[in-house]
């Protein structure tokens, strides 16, 4: 097998993946079919994970990271989705969606007391803007935080909140002033423990079956005004800001799980006979297996690009909406296309219970709806290239 890529890792960069394709493979992937199947939450490897400076890659040691790079984050997701999917959903939302935005818009404070922990892996953190009503339109939520002297009170419902049975703080989303649409959205940071909320029913789901995900219900939620992310307004923007990250990461998701499903295949076409030969040697089996690693490695390539985009804009300020939009559209798309195939490859073998394979398959569908469905990752794409945003 070739060894891909050719691509300018730095050594700090080979150790981390290094170390963390070790945990994933030790720790993560005997147990990942035991969880998927209870739908436990995996509370002590994730601990580990955290342990290990997974849980705040890109945070600088002074709020408890890891001080490294998007790449060097993108390389260690890769690695733990290889072993299970649900641990590296819970890895990427606590440094995407939750870390990040607080980095980028947090105050010092801020930046201290809700940060430090999750980057420690000593709490987990959660990001909550979609609603019942309101998904891919994500600037139409009903929650509402009113302004009461020096608190906000939230009112209203989330759902499809990955960690929400769990996570100890949230990054939520919420209308200031409804008759401004995206421009009366407002962030804040939550507490879990507040008085007020509520975490709704875990949801059942199709697969990342071992993470956890939940409504949350605010019901008169008191919470201090330091307690704002940004300005009032600055809210959806700062959303899609995060989402931004986000993207990159479930697109590390989507490769890291069809990874694992092309390795399976190609060992298993290598070794099972039919007919007399190895069925890789059929060319129906073999053109499979060369689609999914073209596939497989224009996905990292474009998930590399997006991380060194998203490093740029560190000094820049500038966005890379159209990168990380490329890379999840592709991957996931990917991701989808080689466990379907590997699920073909192995036949009866693929939809047993008693491989991962069929796990794979379930685990990549989500990639293609969470974070921005496919079809909103096209929006996204052509209105950037048509100048239309
Ligand atoms: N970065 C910075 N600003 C951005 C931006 C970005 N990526 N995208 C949009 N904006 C700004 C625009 O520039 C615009 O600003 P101005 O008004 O000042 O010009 C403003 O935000 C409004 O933008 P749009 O007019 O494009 O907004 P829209 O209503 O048409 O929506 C959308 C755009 C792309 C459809 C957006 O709503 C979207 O991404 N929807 C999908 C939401 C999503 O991904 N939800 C998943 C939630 S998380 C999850 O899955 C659960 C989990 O826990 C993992």
């Amino acid at each position: 097998m070739t060894d891909l890529p050719v691509y300018p890792l730095t050594d700090e960069h080979k150790m981390l993946r290094d170390a963390a394709r070790d945990f994933a493979e030790k720790e993560i992937a005997p147990i990942a079919a035991e969880f998927d199947e209870s739908g436990e939450f995996p509370r002590e490897t994730v601990k580990k994970m955290g342990d290990l400076g997974f849980m705040g890659i890109e945070v600088p040691e002074e709020y408890g990271g890891a001080g490294m790079d998007t790449l060097a984050y993108v390389l260690a997701l890769e690695e733990i989705c290889k072993a299970d999917a649900a641990h590296g959903v819970i890895m990427s939302v606590n440094n995407s969606l939750y870390c990040h935005g607080i980095l980028k818009f947090g105050t010092e404070e801020q930046k201290k007391k809700f940060i430090t922990p999750i980057a420690s892996g000593k709490a987990i953190g959660a990001y909550s803007l979609t609603e019942p009503q309101s998904g891919s339109d994500a600037g139409t939520m009903k929650s509402r935080a009113t302004r009461d002297g020096e608190f906000y009170i939230l009112n209203g419902r989330k759902s499809w909140v990955t960690s929400g049975p769990v996570a100890d703080y949230f990054v939520v989303f919420m209308m200031t002033d409804p008759e401004k649409k995206q421009k009366g959205v407002t962030a804040f940071l939550v507490e879990g423990n507040t008085p007020g909320l509520t975490r709704g029913k875990k949801e059942p789901k199709l697969g990342i079956r071992a993470s956890a995900t939940s409504e949350l219900i605010f019901e008169e939620c008191k919470i201090p005004a330091a307690n704002r992310l940004g300005e009032e307004g600055e809210g959806f923007k700062i959303a899609m800001t995060v989402l931004d990250a986000g993207r990159i990461g479930i697109a590390t998701q989507a490769l890291g799980i069809a990874e694992a499903a092309y390795e399976a295949a190609r060992q298993y076409a290598g070794q099972r006979e039919a007919f007399g030969q190895p069925i890789g040697a059929f060319q129906g089996t073999g053109f499979k297996l060369a689609d999914m690693k073209t596939r497989i490695e224009a996905s990292r390539l474009l998930i590399y690009n997006a991380a060194l985009a998203k490093e740029k804009s560190k000094q820049t300020g500038g966005r890379y909406s159209l990168e990380a939009s490329m890379a999840k559209l592709f991957a996931s798309e990917t991701s989808m296309f080689v466990t379907h195939q590997a699920v073909q490859i192995h036949g009866g073998m693929g939809y047993s219970r008693e491989l991962p394979i069929e796990r794979y398959f379930r685990d990549a569908k989500i990639t293609e709806i969470y974070e921005g469905t496919s079809e909103i990752q096209r929006l996204v794409i052509s209105r950037l290239e048509l100048g239309l945003k």
